[in-house]
């Protein structure tokens, strides 16, 4: 069996990384670390204040820095947010990353599943707009070559049990 340093979960807002990344870490009894969480305890803020008070580009720059920080650890479950594939920075360390026995899955999710998932929780700026649905169909175009660029797995979580997802990942990591 290879050794697996971390899983690095990646994927829109909605698609399960964090539900997911939890149960996934208690199974593998590994730390489960969660990057918007880390971020907002590094600045005591929640991420909607943190984009409305400095902006997206002083938010990607905290991603940046706490995707650093927690991939040179080992035995995490990572889950990031829906945005780190943006910068190359971060693609090119997630790259380098799986060079090194890490992990990264892409968990994917159909639109309508996404929006029903996220709709009664404000605390996500992006979808803070007038379309929403039509702002997720866009942002996941954008972005669907950037994390397919990274991924060693994708899952797609629209019509599956969490214990499903995550007994599929805890046999990815332990084959
Ligand atoms: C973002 C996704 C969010 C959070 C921020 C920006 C994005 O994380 O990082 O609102 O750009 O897709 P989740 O994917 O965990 O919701």
């Amino acid at each position: 069996m290879n050794v697996i340093h971390n899983l690095i979960l990646i994927g829109f807002m909605g698609t399960g990384k964090t539900t997911v990344g939890r149960e996934c870490a208690a199974m593998l009894k590994w730390l489960f670390v969660d990057l918007d969480q880390k971020i907002e305890a590094n600045l005591g803020d929640n991420i909607d204040q943190i984009f409305k008070l400095q902006g997206e580009q002083y938010f990607r720059d905290q991603e940046s820095l706490v995707l650093r920080e927690f991939v040179d650890r080992s035995h995490q479950v990572i889950s990031t947010g829906g945005g780190i594939v943006l910068r190359p920075e971060n693609r090119d360390l997630l790259q380098a990353k799986r060079q090194q026995g890490n992990k990264v899955v892409w968990l994917t999710a159909r639109t309508d599943i996404i929006w029903d998932r996220v709709k009664d929780n404000s605390e996500r700026p992006l979808l803070n707009c007038p379309d929403p649905i039509s702002e997720i169909i866009r942002l996941t175009t954008k972005r669907k070559n950037l994390y397919q660029e990274v991924a060693d797995l994708v899952i797609d979580t629209s019509e599956r049990s969490v214990n499903e997802i995550v007994n599929e990942l805890v046999g990815f990591i332990q084959r």
